[in-house]
């Protein structure tokens, strides 16, 4: 009895040591150790550092081929807190900027539909509208007419919307009042969001960033203690040279840039099918060369993303397999897994991410 019971013992972690080395392959990851695996006769469960839901089921077949057809996979998130410019803030593990050289490139959109895209494959997420000159994140989340709770008149309550926490500018002044905001006056309001929103236990917090490289954009950057950034632009020269200065800020802060998103990037006609680039070619993967970060996505110019944006609903939750879906699906997939390979983890937040409740996802 006792000798059956010390070789299942080892059995277990053999297959534990495998299913790490196949996830380490299947992923090319650096850190393979940041899987953690535990082992139950044939029951592997898979606690996953980054989000994988878009290609769960190929990871699972493979682990079977590999491991044998028999074995029962389930994947859970354990996701790390890693290292940023600042120590972490209370509940929030990570802090993912999304900027933009300039206005107009579909930041807002961007930053809301990857927040989803988290949120989908299951992670805890929260979006912070830090954009004082154009707070759009309520309207986009459909909350524009809320304003956030303080029970306890020191701290808000995040207003929820499809299963994100958000807070926003927008939420705390007028529109029309929030472009003219100077530097102090804007550094105290991101502030006040950050440290006087009662955030839920969150994996990701995506902040929309205002647009542009300017005193107030860096000084912003400086203030969160952001883990990694992500520049969005369009094809067109004139955001690509924007987009430019916006990666040479984050350089200058430390910032590791996980890639970028060319957004409008091309127009599919609905009828041929057709795709015309109406704002250049290859502009972004220029860029991508140039500074040797990912193409996390190539978004289209289509009318669903405007029409979705504007009535405050989720394209990601309700036509999940459309095909702006799958794209931002996969780019907050890439997101979470770049992290991983560019960041370190905080040694201390190891243990509190381990001490942390972790999701079960199947
Ligand atoms: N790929 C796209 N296709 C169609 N409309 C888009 C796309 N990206 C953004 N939009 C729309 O364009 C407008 C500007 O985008 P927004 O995200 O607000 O830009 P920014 O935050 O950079 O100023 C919004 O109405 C948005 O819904
Ligand atoms: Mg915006």
């Amino acid at each position: 009895m006792k000798f059956f019971s010390r070789s299942k013992a080892t059995s277990s972690s053999q297959i534990s040591v495998s299913v790490i080395s196949h996830l380490g392959k299947i992923f090319h990851s650096t850190k393979p150790e940041l899987f953690q695996v535990k082992v139950n006769d044939k029951q592997v469960d898979i606690y996953f550092p980054f989000v994988i839901d878009a290609v769960w089921d190929e990871v699972k077949s493979t682990l079977a081929q590999k491991l044998g057809p028999d074995m029962v996979f389930s994947k859970y998130y354990n996701v790390p807190i890693f290292s940023a410019q600042k120590p972490p803030l209370p509940n929030i593990k990570n802090i993912i900027a999304v900027s933009s050289g300039k206005g107009g490139v579909g930041k807002s959109a961007s930053a809301v539909n990857l927040a989803l895209a988290l949120k989908r494959q299951g992670a805890r997420v929260g979006i912070l509208d830090a954009d004082i000159y154009g707070p759009s994140v309520p309207i986009m989340l459909g909350t524009q007419n809320e304003n956030p709770n303080s029970p306890d008149n020191k701290t808000m309550l995040p207003i929820m919307a499809h299963g994100l926490a958000s807070n926003s500018i927008g939420y705390l002044v007028k529109s029309d009042h929030a472009s003219i905001w100077r530097g102090p006056m804007a550094s105290k309001a991101l502030n006040q969001l950050l440290t006087q929103t009662k955030w839920p236990m969150l994996d990701y917090l995506i902040v929309d960033m205002p647009p542009g490289t300017g005193d107030i954009q860096l000084t912003m950057c400086q203030q969160l203690p952001l883990t990694a950034a992500v520049v969005v632009t369009t094809p067109q020269d004139l955001a690509l040279s924007d987009a430019a200065k916006g990666i040479a800020m984050f350089e200058k802060l430390n910032i590791p840039v996980l890639g970028l998103i060319e957004n409008m990037s091309y127009f599919e006609c609905g009828h041929c099918h057709k795709r015309t680039t109406i704002f250049g070619e290859k502009g972004a993967q220029k860029l991508s060369d140039k500074y040797a970060l990912p193409m996390l996505a190539k978004v289209p110019l289509n009318p669903i993303i405007r029409e979705y944006a504007d009535a405050g609903r989720s394209l990601i939750d309700e036509q999940s397999d459309h095909d702006i879906s799958i794209i931002y699906q996969q780019a907050a997939m890439d997101i979470t897994r770049y992290l991983c390979e560019e960041a370190e983890v905080l040694p201390v937040a190891a243990n509190m991410a381990s001490s942390i409740e972790i999701t079960k996802l199947d």
